[in-house]
């Protein structure tokens, strides 16, 4: 195995899926040999881009003995089926955000990779660029002292057409969510990733400017696990977008990201460090993805498939921002009651309550 590449196919040839045929190009130890959708032209086009075959034929795919691993990149609610139905045929999986919309539909393709013994990989692209894991790093080792505050600030941009570009988008049944489950969900991972786990939370979610089922705002108390507390505030409806801000405070030191600079690092004894935000990042745009983070999962899940370890960012990993927004969710039902974690089935369901009327304006 060690000197064959390992075969990838795609599932699903939307705006995500040439991120992901970049990485497998971009990874010496990965080949792209095999495309589907269920749209014809787009697997065609996709397949001609990056000389590789193309199928309209899920089983086809998934019967290739050449392909080892596939990316899911369907629209979210579908990602399970996908990835169950890849698990059975023997194949790894490299899974976009979120792994699925439901916690059943998410522990099923957990169960299915540990039954079948295949790799289940999540992608959240911004745990592998270095200064999230640098701000990781200070606050794991205590540089910060005892935590006080994580905050997460996502006030981003999303276009009315952007709505429009896809029949799934910003509906319950297939995007599970709004500005949260769709764009939100990088920002609660990475602050998931660097606080720990959150105990209990408190919330509203709303649909304040965009025709759409779901949510485009959100504002949500939360108490994490080691006591700290923090502010989540999502949004896909303000102009300008900004790109992410995380900030991450304790009783010895401070620091503030914007997307991916630091605008703040200070902490007790050392220098400090402030830089300009230049990061323009998918604040307004979502095509903006750059494959970097992408190209670190397929080598990663490559790493994983070739010395038989568990990859860098596991079902069990990516599971946790979706249990968070759940209860987010379930939380804003309540009309902003408190909701402790974990959850259980039972408390699935949509994040609006009461229902809203549209905006006279
Ligand atoms: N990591 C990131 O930054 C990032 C960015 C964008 C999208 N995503 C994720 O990637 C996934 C896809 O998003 P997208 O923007 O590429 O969506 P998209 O609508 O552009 O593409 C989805 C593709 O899946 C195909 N498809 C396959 N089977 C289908 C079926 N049974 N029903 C309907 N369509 C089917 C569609 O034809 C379409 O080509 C989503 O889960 C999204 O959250 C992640």
């Amino acid at each position: 195995m060690a000197n064959e590449k390992i075969g990838w196919g795609i599932i699903g040839c939307g705006v995500i899926a040439p991120i992901h045929a970049d990485a497998v190009q971009a990874n010496e130890q990965a080949e792209l040999v095999q495309v589907y959708d269920i749209v014809e032209e787009r697997a065609n086009k996709l397949a001609e881009d990056y000389d590789c075959s193309y199928v309209t034929n899920l089983e086809e795919l998934l019967a290739n003995d050449d392909i080892q691993a596939v990316s899911i990149c369907t629209p979210s609610g579908m990602h399970s089926e996908y990835a169950i139905a890849a698990a059975q045929a023997g194949k790894h999986i490299l899974c976009e955000k979120p792994l699925d919309i439901t916690l059943e539909k998410i522990d099923a393709m957990i169960e299915a990779a540990e039954a079948y013994d295949v790799k289940l990989a999540g992608v959240f692209q911004y745990r592998t660029y270095p200064i999230p894991q640098k701000v990781r790093e200070a606050v794991r080792n205590g540089k910060l002292g005892k935590l006080v505050l994580g905050d997460c600030y996502q006030k981003l941009f999303r276009s009315h057409e952007y709505y429009g570009s896809g029949e799934w988008r910003a509906t319950w049944e297939l995007d599970g969510g709004g500005a949260l489950m769709n764009q939100g969900i990088h920002g609660i991972d990475l602050l998931l990733w660097i606080m720990g786990n959150v105990a209990r939370v408190s919330a509203y979610c709303r649909r304040l400017v965009r025709n759409i089922e779901v949510e485009d705002t959100s504002v949500a108390n939360l108490e994490f696990a080691n006591g700290a507390l923090g502010t989540l505030v999502t949004t896909t409806s303000v102009t300008p977008g900004e790109n992410i801000r995380t900030e991450i405070h304790g009783d010895k030191g401070s620091i503030k990201l914007q997307g991916n600079d630091i605008v703040q690092w200070a902490i007790e004894g050392e220098e400090e460090v402030t830089g300009e935000s230049t990061d323009e990042g998918t604040a307004s745009d979502p095509t903006a993805v750059t494959a970097a983070g992408h190209t670190e999962h397929v080598r990663d899940l490559c790493e994983a498939i070739i010395n038989d370890r568990e990859p860098t960012i596991p079902g069990h990993e990516a599971r946790k921002s979706v249990e968070l927004i759940k209860a987010i969710y379930l939380s804003s039902r309540l009309g902003g009651n408190t909701v402790e974690l974990p959850l259980s089935y039972e408390d699935d369901g949509p994040g609006i309550y009461p229902p809203q009327t549209w905006p006279e304006w």
